[in-house]
């Protein structure tokens, strides 16, 4: 049987169990959650608002987030050398309470960063997680059921996310949505598509800071 050796099917995310799942988030996407947020939430007011980034990675989420929230704090459990605080989220107590809470979780680890963000998170919490994240019924059960989030936005673009670094091009064969849940909220979920946007949100600097180190 011929091999498929495509690029897009190539670069589907499969991490080893035991991998920090480094593959950090091309910023127009955070931008798009916001920017689409905006219309939907008549009672956002982020600018006023505190975040937590819990898995900051080289900060390509971060920065994007302080577009829009009055602080952002980050750390992640290995140094990428941004800067940043080096700190399990799973470990110990709870953090203290924040606004919000938005991060792209490491796959294996998303239900427990869920729980600990929506136990965390005054008025909202929202992760970026492939599309796939959305079936199987122990997660239904545990999580989706229990906490019914506010809406899930389908990216109708590719978010094209590369192990270690950003990349301007590429293509992949994973999709990706964001799952928000709102304090406010207990169901039942919403589903919207981002309309295309990568053009208008994407900014040839976000691919810069990253070669500046
Ligand atoms: C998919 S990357 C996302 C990075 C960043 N949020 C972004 O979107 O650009 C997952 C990140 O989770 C971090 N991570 C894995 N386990 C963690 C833990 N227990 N506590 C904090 N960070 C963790 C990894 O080091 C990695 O940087």
């Amino acid at each position: 049987m011929a091999q498929n050796t495509s690029t897009a099917v190539m670069q589907r995310r499969a991490e080893p169990h035991d991998s920090l799942d480094d593959f950090p988030t091309p910023p127009w996407a955070t931008r798009a959650l916001f920017d689409h947020l905006q219309g939907v939430l008549w009672w956002l007011h982020t600018d006023s608002d505190t975040c937590r980034e819990p898995a900051a990675n080289r900060g390509h989420m971060v920065r994007p987030l302080r577009e829009f929230f009055a602080s952002v704090e980050a750390s992640d459990i290995h140094n990428y050398g941004a800067g940043f605080p080096v700190q399990d989220y799973l470990f110990g107590p709870d953090p203290a309470p924040v606004d919000w809470t938005v991060t792209n979780p490491p796959f294996r680890l998303a239900e427990q960063f869920i729980e600990r963000a929506l136990r965390t998170s005054r008025h909202g919490a929202a992760m970026i997680v492939r599309t796939a994240f959305l079936e199987g019924v122990g997660r239904y059960e545990r999580l989706f059921s229990q906490h019914p989030p506010r809406i899930v936005l389908q990216f109708t673009e590719r978010v094209v996310m590369h192990k270690g670094k950003l990349a301007p091009k590429g293509s992949t064969a994973t999709a990706y949505c964001w799952i928000v849940w709102t304090s406010d909220h207990k169901g039942p979920t919403e589903f919207g598509w981002i309309p295309p946007c990568r053009k208008r949100l994407e900014r040839a600097e976000d691919y810069q800071l990253q070669a500046e180190g």
